[in-house]
C-alpha cells in the first residue's frame, strides 16, 4: 500500500474518492486500521471518554496525547496519523506550536487537528503551517467547547447558526488548514461545507455528502458504554472479528453506504 499524504488527500477529493479516517489509541488497534486499509489515524481526545472514562475530553493532558500518540504510531506504515491538540493546549500561538512539536516531533503525527475558529485558533492554524505541520481544522460540534454550548448539541442548525459555521470553514481554510472535520452539523450544512471548500471536509454526524467519514472505533465497534450515538453504526455486529468491521467501515465510507440518512440529522 502507498503511503497516505497530505496532497494525497487533496487528490482523493478532486477525484471524488472518499477519506477514511477512524480513531486508534495504542498499537494493537493502529495496526487492524493499517491492515484494513483505512487512510487517517486519529488519536482523538475522545480517548479521555473511551479509554478513560472521563465525562468530557477536557482533561485529556498533552503528555497523555503525546504518549498514546506514539504508541499509535508503532502500529502504523502507510496510514496518515493525526494527533488532537488537547484542551488548552492551544489556549495561545506559542503553547500551540510548542504542542505541535512534541506531537509531531517527539510522538511521530504527521498533522495536528485544532478546534474552532476564533483569532488565537486561527493565529495558530496559520503557525503551524508556517512551520510545515499540516493541520486538521474541527468545527461545528467541538467536544472542547461542551460547556459553552451546554451540553453535545447538533451545531449550525438555524440559519444564522449555519452561515456561522460556513464563514468559520472559509477562515480555517484561509488560514490554511489542510483537512477539516465537521461534526454534528444538519446533512444540508454538511454539503454545503464540503461544495464550498477546496480542502478535503470529513464528517462526523454530518451527512453523506462529505469528502470522507470518521468515527470513534469504540463506536463502530459497539463497545463504548451507554447509547450508541445516532451518527454511529455497530460495524462488528455479524462479522466475526474487529478486522472484518473496520474493513467494512472502509468499504462502506469508499461505496457510500455509510453513513445512510439514518445516521444523519436534517
Ligand atoms: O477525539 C475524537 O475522536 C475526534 C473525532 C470524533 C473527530 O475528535
Ligand atoms: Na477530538
Amino acid at each position: 500500500r502507498r503511503p497516505v499524504t497530505v496532497p494525497g488527500l487533496h487528490v482523493m477529493k478532486a477525484e471524488g474518492r472518499k477519506i477514511v479516517m477512524l480513531t486508534a489509541y495504542d498499537a494493537s488497534f493502529a495496526a487492524q486500521i493499517e491492515h484494513a486499509g483505512v487512510d487517517v489515524a486519529l488519536v482523538g481526545d475522545s480517548l479521555g471518554m473511551v479509554v478513560q472514562g472521563q465525562r468530557s475530553t477536557l482533561p485529556v493532558t498533552l503528555d497523555q496525547m503525546v504518549y498514546h500518540t506514539t504508541l499509535v504510531a508503532r502500529g502504523l506504515t502507510a496510514t496518515l496519523l493525526v494527533a488532537d491538540m488537547p484542551f488548552m493546549a492551544d489556549r495561545d500561538v506559542a503553547h500551540a506550536l510548542e504542542a505541535g512539536a512534541r506531537l509531531i516531533g517527539e510522538a511521530g503525527a504527521a498533522m495536528i487537528k485544532i478546534e474552532g475558529a476564533a483569532p488565537h485558533i486561527l493565529a495558530s492554524i496559520h503557525a503551524l503551517t508556517e512551520r510545515a505541520i499540516p493541520v486538521c481544522a474541527h468545527l461545528g460540534l467541538t467536544p472542547q467547547s461542551v460547556h459553552k454550548f451546554g451540553g453535545y448539541k447538533v451545531q449550525g442548525r438555524a440559519q444564522e447558526a449555519a452561515e456561522r459555521v460556513l464563514g468559520e470553514a472559509h477562515a480555517v481554510q484561509q488560514a490554511g488548514a489542510s483537512i477539516l472535520v465537521l461534526e454534528g452539523v444538519p446533512m444540508a450544512l454538511g454539503e454545503r461545507i464540503t461544495k464550498a471548500l477546496e480542502i478535503p471536509v470529513i464528517g462526523i454526524g454530518a451527512g453523506p455528502q462529505c469528502d470522507g467519514q470518521v468515527l470513534v472505533v469504540y463506536d463502530m465497534l459497539g463497545i463504548t458504554p451507554g447509547k450508541r450515538p445516532k451518527f454511529s453504526k455497530d460495524f462488528l455486529a455479524g462479522r466475526g472479528s474487529i478486522g472484518e468491521a473496520i474493513a467494512a467501515y472502509a468499504d462502506d465510507v469508499r461505496s457510500g453506504a455509510f453513513p445512510a440518512a439514518e445516521h444523519s440529522y436534517n
